[in-house]
């Protein structure tokens, strides 16, 4: 009996010398990943697979990680061991286009760590290194601003005569869109809407503005209305206007000659971060131009190589970027309306354009997982344009089977993912 509680009470021992290693040994895994996370970029040394396994979550679980508003180390701790169904709300970063931003990267550095994550994501560090963009509460405060200055000068300065930069009695500037017919804003704002809900965070604050003879806020600029000949009735669109910007030409892997921007391609092990952060943009406006279907950017490019072999080298149509290196996507008027009009004639386009790519932002495809599984994007999109937009009215909102062909693209895109998925996942 005596011998019988010895063993038992050696084994207990045994058992709970365990469990403290075990405690211990998860607890200093977790704090070598976190020292590991804070050494990027450059500094650390190589790790192919970084940082969390999460090999054996199924994808819909990958795609609920919340991988916003990761902004200090308690933040990033709470997201790593709360993968939570929340939807990330967009925009929790304030705007920092020329000041410094506190998590800028040393971008020339060769990057040593993994550029991807579960296979066919960004790796998280570089999502906490990607400059936060327009976010939502810098793209409000701007709005309402722009509803209330004065403009006091119309000028050429945003490309054809059609669109005049605006120069507000504060002394900064927007420019002008003023559509040949409403499709044309239609298109501009209700882009600019969806990649909000999108969390897609790339296009300039946009409003829109009536030219009506008893607006205080055109009362300058009177004369010059009347001279451009434009109906004082019209609605049109004012866009942020941003300093310092310069063309961008399409990165290798994203040129048709190129096998397209997987996670099997090893050029991207040898990307500094800087080039990888470009690239994460891109994916962003690869997703966005596809649902849109947005012809007038790698598209039409992609469509003019017919004729003009070294289009490729010259730079994208409607993309620009700071110095930076953050990416500003402008003139988006051939988006969902136009763009849906002419499907017939770009669609093979688009489809080679999105099957090319194969790496995605994590956030980005949860929002698209959430508009696939809810079905609900025309009703997501309209409540958040009328709720943004006091002259959503005037200008009207996409056709039912406009919304139609929306919806079909989402489910597309995410069926592309899924794909995806399914053939990089296990990397
Ligand atoms: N928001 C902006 N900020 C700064 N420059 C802009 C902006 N929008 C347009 N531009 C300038 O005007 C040019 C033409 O703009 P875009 O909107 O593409 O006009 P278009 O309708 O003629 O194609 C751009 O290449 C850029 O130089
Ligand atoms: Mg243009």
């Amino acid at each position: 009996m005596r011998v019988l509680s010895a063993n038992l009470f050696s084994l207990l021992l045994l058992c709970a010398l365990a469990s403290v290693f075990y405690v211990w040994s998860a607890l200093e895994d977790r704090l070598e990943r976190h020292k590991r996370r804070f050494s990027v970029p450059g500094a650390g040394s190589f790790h192919q697979a970084l940082p969390v396994d999460l090999s054996a979550k199924t994808f819909r679980a990958l795609l609920a990680v919340p991988a916003a508003q990761r902004l200090h180390f308690g933040d990033r701790l709470k997201t790593r061991l709360n993968l939570t169904n929340q939807p990330v709300s967009a925009g929790s970063r304030d705007y920092n286009m020329n000041g410094s931003n506190k998590r800028s990267a040393p971008r020339e550095d060769p990057v040593k760590l993994s550029p991807l994550e579960d296979g066919i994501f960004w790796n998280e560090w570089l999502e906490d290194t990607l400059p936060a963009g327009f976010t939502e509460e810098y793209a409000v405060a701007w709005q309402k601003k722009a509803r209330t200055y004065r403009v006091v000068k119309l000028e050429p300065g945003c490309g054809r005569i059609s669109n005049q930069l605006a120069t507000f009695a504060d002394g900064t500037k927007a420019c002008v869109r003023y559509g040949i017919n409403a499709d044309q804003v239609q298109g501009e704002t209700l882009t600019y809407y969806l990649a909000r809900l999108l969390g897609i965070t790339n296009l300039p604050p946009l409003v829109l503005s009536q030219l009506d003879s008893d607006s205080e806020q055109w009362e300058s600029v009177r004369t010059r209305i009347d001279g451009l000949q434009w109906n004082d009735r019209a609605v049109v669109s004012l866009t942020q206007w941003i300093s310092n910007l310069t063309g961008v030409i399409t990165p290798a892997p994203l040129r048709q000659e190129s096998s397209g921007l997987h996670p099997a391609l090893e050029e991207l092990w040898n990307k500094t971060a800087a080039e990888l952060l470009e690239l994460m943009q891109w994916t962003d406006l690869i997703v966005l131009d596809y649902l849109t279907a947005n012809f007038d950017r790698l598209v039409s490019n992609l469509f003019s190589l017919q004729w003009d072999s070294r289009v490729m080298e010259r730079d994208t149509n409607n993309l620009l970027k700071t110095p930076r290196g953050d990416l500003v996507f402008i003139d988006n008027e051939a988006g969902l309306v136009h763009g849906f009009r002419v499907l017939n004639m770009w669609e093979k386009y688009h489809n080679t354009v999105l099957s090319s790519v194969c790496v995605f932002r994590k956030r980005t495809t949860q929002r698209v997982a959430e508009l696939h599984t809810r079905r609900d994007s025309r009703q997501r999109l309209l409540e958040l344009y009328r709720d943004s937009e006091p002259l959503s009215q005037e200008l009207g909102f996409l056709s039912d089977e406009h919304a139609g062909v929306l919806q079909d693209r989402i489910d597309r895109l995410y069926t592309h993912i899924v794909h995806c998925k399914g053939k990089y996942g296990q990397l």
